[in-house]
């Protein structure tokens, strides 16, 4: 799953939370890109083309700002207003951003009793949002709650400590993550990727063939160099035959893996290569091409209905 991190802060080198969070998020999350906005644009000349790429390639978008005039920075408002153009992400053929999230994250200077109908700011926070989330809608985007903290300003002496402030960023940061691991569990392709990265690890010690079988259907087609094998009699054949060839701690490596959709069915297609020492002591070095059809049943359990296995 692909984050993209659009910061918008003119004075990004002064920041505590913003740059704390738009810096760490960086070592802590796999698959992330980072945009500073306001570096790239200093003179709000936004090159939008450079924009649309980076938000095609994401699943999932946040905004990490500091809280300004119940808003936004300027730099992030002439982002909006240039990038989410007609036909992009609005309009009959706007639908380029439809499906990814959209996501929040600010910090806020004031604190949480202030944004109440009672205290000195009025309203609550969420009531200042409503342009944002109904320009996600607009753009068939995924509105997910937005992550903020009060109080994370620090004007020395009058106001807060910088460790406050750094904890509270911490926190912020945290949430993030959080939200990120519950949609990534919650994506498809990130299950299945994980699933096969699990299936080839345990494949690596060459254990019991129950693992595997336990995710074989009884007509499973599986068709491997070595011949054509169906279901779990099938896959304990040919895999009693492996284990009679290759000692085990071998070493798979997934090169590359592209997970699709169709009629229900996830077609995975995979780059592997095999580094292995054979039963008579001869080292073994193999590329081979993978189609996997696999269904997530409605229990989260992989079943994998085809395994094609080619040899590069
Ligand atoms: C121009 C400006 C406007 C601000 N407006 C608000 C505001 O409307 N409400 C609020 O709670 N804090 C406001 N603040 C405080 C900022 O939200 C706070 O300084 C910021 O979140 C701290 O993050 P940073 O250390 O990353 O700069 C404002 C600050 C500035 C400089």
């Amino acid at each position: 799953m692909k984050t993209l991190m659009i910061v918008a802060h003119p004075e990004l080198e002064k920041s505590i939370a913003n740059k704390y969070i738009s810096t760490t998020i960086k070592e802590k999350v796999e698959d992330i890109e980072v945009r500073d906005i306001f570096k790239l644009y200093p003179d709000y000349k936004i090159d939008i083309e450079a924009e649309h790429e980076a938000l095609l390639k994401a699943d999932t978008i946040i905004f990490q700002y500091p809280f300004y005039w119940y808003n936004m920075p300027a730099i992030l408002k002439a982002w909006f207003d240039a990038v989410f153009s007609f036909n992009f992400a609005y309009g009959p053929e706007g639908d380029k951003l439809k499906g990814k999230n959209f996501l929040l994250s600010f910090t806020v200077g004031g604190p949480s009793d202030a944004y109440s109908p009672l205290g000195y700011n009025h309203f609550r926070i969420e009531d200042f949002l409503k342009p944002m989330e109904q320009s996600a809608y607009l753009a068939k985007m995924n509105y997910l709650d937005p992550i903020y903290e009060h109080g994370m300003v620090f004007i020395p002496g009058v106001y807060n400590t910088q460790e406050i402030v750094e904890q509270r960023a911490e926190k912020q940061l945290d949430r993030i993550i959080t939200t990120l691991k519950s949609l990534s569990e919650a994506d498809p392709e990130q299950k299945i990727k994980d699933f096969i990265k699990d299936w080839f690890a345990q494949f690596d010690v060459l254990g019991d063939e129950g693992y595997f079988t336990n995710h074989l259907l009884k007509e499973t087609v599986l068709k491997f160099p070595e011949g054509e094998f169906r279901g779990h009699e099938g896959f304990k054949e040919w895999y009693d035959g492996i284990r009679k060839t290759i000692k085990p701690d071998n070493k798979h490596t997934i090169k590359s893996i592209v997970v699709t959709e169709s009629n229900g069915l996830y077609n995975v297609d995979l780059n592997v290569s095999l580094e292995a020492e054979t039963v008579s002591g001869e080292a073994l070095n193999l590329n081979v091409k993978e189609d996997w059809k696999v269904e997530i049943t409605r229990d989260d359990r992989m079943k994998i209905h085809e395994y094609i296995v080619q040899p590069l």
